[in-house]
């Protein structure tokens, strides 16, 4: 494996947050000598004031030279006309199918459950995100829903093999009664499939009910798979199950790149106030050692994260406490 990853430090409390978790992996590479470099490249706002585009071309090649991407949260402009946002494109771009959301309990969180343990496998590359949306005209507008087989049969593989090394139950999150043509292709190829994983038990439930129940009974869920919009909700639903977005980390798979990312954005309501929750970004880094097989530096990070929310001596405002983002991080390197 390439012994690079790269970086985007984000905009918003993407810096401040992807700092963190950089300064994480100095204290975890000196103690276990994981031996990977990283590159810093530019995306986002800062790239689109000095390139006219969020993710230059340069940066791209810059990102297929290293084994996989650590990025912070961008933020996406919301004008007429403008371009699709950083992740999106990456997503595009590095063909990274799966979105893994892992949506666990971790101790001493005040959270409405404390005994979760969910993967949602969230479809990345097709649905609603596939860029085709028109105007019409000046009052008609329409998107294009793309659903193939191929697309989903790789992401349903994906659930369901996550599944064999957990609770063995994936359910599939859509909503064919209305989208006849998209989802109805999805959920026969979910069955398909299926059958090549004869031990995990394979269920449906709509989106509309299965968002309720996350609520009301998450615990009878354990892989959850899902288009890439219903995916997108989901997971931001859930992550507020467990304590918020500040907890929640995500990885983007593909074949032969990957990239991890925090599950929340750029927050502009916080930003530049010292306070973010890093954790978020810091698991994010724990799923790229693990991807990298830096088995030994993940699981003392995961253990290091654990220990520091259960002694509760530095916690972030979103978690009910008024430390900020560097004294948070300082706890987590003290614990590794
Ligand atoms: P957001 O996730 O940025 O914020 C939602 C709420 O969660 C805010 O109140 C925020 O303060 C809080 N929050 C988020 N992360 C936190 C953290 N680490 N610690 C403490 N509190 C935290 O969602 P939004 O406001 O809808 O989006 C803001 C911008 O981010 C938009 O431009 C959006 O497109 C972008 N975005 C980018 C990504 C990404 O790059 N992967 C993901 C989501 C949103
Ligand atoms: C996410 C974000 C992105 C998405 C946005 C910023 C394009 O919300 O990663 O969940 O919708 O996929
Ligand atoms: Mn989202």
């Amino acid at each position: 494996m390439n012994s690079k990853f790269s970086v985007i430090y984000g905009d918003g409390i993407g810096p401040e947050v992807i700092t963190s978790a950089l300064e994480v992996y100095e204290a975890l590479n000196e103690k276990f000598n994981v031996g990977l470099e990283y590159i810093v490249v530019d995306a986002g706002l800062s790239a689109y004031k000095k390139y006219g585009t969020n993710l230059p071309e340069q940066s791209i090649n810059a990102i297929s030279e290293t084994c996989c991407l650590l990025k912070g949260p961008t933020t996406t402009l919301e004008e007429p006309g403008s371009e699709l946002g950083v992740p999106v494109k990456i997503r595009k771009r590095f063909d990274l199918f799966a979105n893994i959301r892992p949506v666990k309990s971790l101790p001493g969180v005040k959270s409405l459950y404390s005994d979760l343990d969910i993967l949602i496998v969230r479809e990345n590359t097709e649905g609603m995100y596939s860029g085709a949306e028109y105007m019409i005209n000046k009052d008609v507008s329409i998107g294009v829903r793309v659903a193939t087989r191929a697309g989903a049969e790789r992401v349903f593989r994906v659930a369901f093999r996550e599944a064999e090394k957990r609770r063995r139950q994936v359910t599939l999150g859509h909503k064919a009664n209305v989208l006849k043509a998209t989802d109805m292709l999805y959920k026969q190829v979910f069955y398909e499939v299926s059958r090549e994983f004869e031990l995990v038990k394979a269920s449906e439930m709509h989106i509309d009910a299965l968002a309720m129940n996350l609520i009301l009974k998450p615990q009878q869920f354990d892989v959850i798979v899902t288009e890439n919009l219903f995916g997108d909700i989901i997971s931001d639903e859930a992550s507020a199950l467990v304590g918020g977005l500040g907890l929640s980390p995500s990885a983007n798979i593909g074949e032969r790149f990957a990239m991890f990312e925090p599950v929340h954005g750029s927050a502009p309501d916080i930003a530049g106030k010292g306070i973010a929750n890093p954790i978020a970004a810091v698991l994010s880094l724990k799923m790229l050692l693990e991807w990298a097989g830096a088995q030994k530096a993940a699981s003392s990070l995961e253990s290091a994260v654990r220990s520091t929310l259960s002694e509760g001596r530095a916690l972030t405002p979103d978690l009910g406490g008024s430390a900020t983002t560097k004294d948070l991080t300082k706890e987590i390197i003290k614990n590794i």
